[in-house]
């Protein structure tokens, strides 16, 4: 057990006009200008890969990089997920290096997993009793799961309708208190930053900076298992995820643990994808998409709040963007499905297939090393089967027809 005598000092700071806040202030933007803020810190002790691999795989194996009081932090259990090779899938994609990391596996099956522990920690500090998040669905499980674990009061600010099934059971079944608004996840969102900035309830949204600790430390299981690969492909929806990993990755180089940085892939569904619109046009805000639209609800998102981080990632890591349609990231599931035997939900895929993409138009070279950030569980959205029914093989039938059947089937 450490907690927070091992740190100089510890502190918010926004990204835009560089004001300073102390950690314990209930803050999510600037007060002064509005931007964001990021958590910076200055470790008084030295780390090394060895004192880390010497600890259980977990992210609390890299502890001293998440400068948060581990008094307070109720674990499940999350992070040290899987970085699988996938040879298979490599070369549906014309690679020769690929790697998958698989936060399916994390506790509530998805990589929100690692930010909600760290952001309920920091709610449990404070002193707050109600926690609350607007969410596309997996931060929401993610809350519900952490909050009934912790013992205090969950508040969950959904869009009706369109939220996958297998979070909505998660959310529920946790028990927290589950509003579905007749809005989109961006006014879900807006609304509840609102109500949060009165101080009734602790916000756990990615514009939460604690969040963004807790998922950086993607970037220091990648490192620690194949050390810096040339590029790492990141489904995009609020750009808090990406941006977590590039600061993960950046806080390696700078204490000197990797010697390289990673290049960052934003990957984003076409009728979401503002990211992506707002890099081609060397722009650090976005203009926002009205109506996101697409299959993979969890990345149904028109005005990312994280954006400005985002881009930063982007710009600084010389990365790229790029966005995918459904039909593509329902062919990436299957691929990963069938190739690799991981189960992912669409959102996830569309890393792999803006990989895809991205090689066969020729703009990424096949002889580099890849990750992709598979973000969520197959089984958060089983609803998608019935899109899949081109590469489905199903059969209803009767006993009697089942040898005329087999045939059928043994003879393809
Ligand atoms: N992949 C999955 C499976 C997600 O659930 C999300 C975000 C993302 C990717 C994008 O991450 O927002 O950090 O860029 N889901 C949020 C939610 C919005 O409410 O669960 P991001």
């Amino acid at each position: 057990m450490i907690c927070i005598d091992i740190y100089h000092s510890i502190h918010l700071t926004c990204i835009n006009c560089g004001e300073v806040f102390p950690p314990n202030a209930v803050l999510y933007t600037c007060p002064r200008c509005g931007s964001l803020l990021e958590v910076r810190y200055e470790l008084r002790v030295g780390v090394s890969w060895s004192i880390f691999r010497s600890r259980p795989f977990t992210m609390w194996r890299y502890r001293e990089l998440i400068p948060v009081d581990t008094r307070y932090v109720v674990s499940l259990g999350e992070g040290g997920t899987p970085l699988y090779r996938a040879e298979k899938l490599a070369r549906w994609v014309g690679v020769k290096r690929l790697y998958l990391k698989f936060e399916g596996a994390n506790p509530t099956g998805s990589f929100k997993d690692r930010g909600v522990c760290v952001g309920i920690a920091k709610a449990l500090e404070c002193g707050a009793r109600v926690v609350a998040c607007a969410s596309t669905g997996n931060t929401a499980a993610s809350v519900a799961a952490y909050s009934a674990r912790a013992g205090v009061k969950c508040v969950l600010f959904l869009p009706e309708g369109k939220v996958a099934p297998g979070k909505l059971f998660q959310a529920l079944l946790h028990g927290a208190t589950v509003i579905e608004l007749n809005c989109n996840f961006d006014e879900a969102l807006r609304l509840v930053l609102k109500l949060c900035g009165r101080g009734c309830m602790y916000l756990l949204n990615s514009v939460n900076p604690w969040r963004l600790e807790g998922q950086k430390s993607i970037a220091y299981e990648i490192a620690d298992v194949i050390g810096v690969p040339d590029y790492v492909v990141v489904p995009v929806g609020n750009g808090g995820n990406i941006s977590a990993i590039w600061k993960g990755f950046r806080e390696l180089h700078d204490l000197g643990l990797v010697g390289e940085l990673p290049r960052m892939i934003a990957a984003q569904a076409t009728g979401a994808a503002p990211i992506v619109k707002a890099f081609r046009a060397g722009k650090v805000t976005v203009d926002p998409v009205n109506e996101p639209e697409t299959i993979a609800t969890a990345i149904r998102i028109g005005n990312p709040v994280n954006a400005p981080k985002a881009l930063k990632a982007l710009y600084e890591s010389r990365g790229l963007a790029e966005a995918v349609s459904d039909y593509e990231i329902l062919e990436a599931q299957v691929a990963i499905a069938r190739y690799e035997g991981i189960g992912v939900e669409p959102a996830s895929a569309t890393s792999v297939a803006v990989l895809r993409k991205l090689v066969h138009e020729g703009v990424l070279e096949p002889d580099a090393t890849y990750v992709c950030v598979l973000t969520g569980h197959a089984l958060k959205d089983p609803s998608v089967v019935d899109y899949l029914s081109k590469w489905v093989e199903r059969y209803r039938c009767g006993v009697g027809d089942i040898h005329y059947i087999l045939e059928t089937v043994l003879r393809k």
